[in-house]
């Protein structure tokens, strides 16, 4: 399935995010494309916002950033930087229990993954709109 979702606000891209949070499963991943500053971790404070998680910030050297709460987990993935994908070992990391996978830089990874995703890229449109292609599998 395909969705598509509009916003001119910082503010908008969260609640965008919020609701998407609502039709997850746990252990679902979510792959974000789109340039720098496009909103792909303002997309990701939406979701975790959905899971009473805060303090999300872009991992700026940080490849992973993990954020807990007594129910959750959601583990956030910034692969802008890495040099060879190969170096994560992607199964200590995917197999938590209550887990929500969010990756910026997703299509990076995508052969690598043990399962379908949940493809969003994001668009950079004139006056700071933002289209967002939702692509569940
Ligand atoms: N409609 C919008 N939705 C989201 N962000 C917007 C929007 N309009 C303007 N912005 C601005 O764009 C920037 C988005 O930043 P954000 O860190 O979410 O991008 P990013 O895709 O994660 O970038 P990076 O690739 O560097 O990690 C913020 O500065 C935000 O204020
Ligand atoms: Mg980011």
């Amino acid at each position: 399935m395909i969705e598509i979702f509009y916003s001119k606000t910082e503010k908008e891209t969260e609640n965008i995010g919020e609701n998407l949070a609502k039709t997850l499963k746990m252990g679902d991943i979510i792959l974000l494309t789109g340039a720098m500053g496009s909103g792909k971790t303002c997309l990701t404070r939406g979701i975790a916002n959905f899971f009473k998680i805060t303090q999300v910030h872009s991992p700026t050297f940080a490849i992973i950033n993990q954020y807990n709460n007594q129910e959750y987990q959601l583990l956030h993935l910034d692969l802008y930087r890495i040099e060879n994908i190969h170096h994560l070992d992607l199964d200590f990391y995917f197999n938590k229990k209550n887990q929500i996978i969010i990756i910026e830089w997703g299509e990076k990874i995508e052969s690598l993954l043990p399962q379908n995703p949940i493809k969003i890229s994001i668009e950079i449109e004139e006056n700071n709109r933002r289209k967002m292609t939702v692509k569940t599998p």
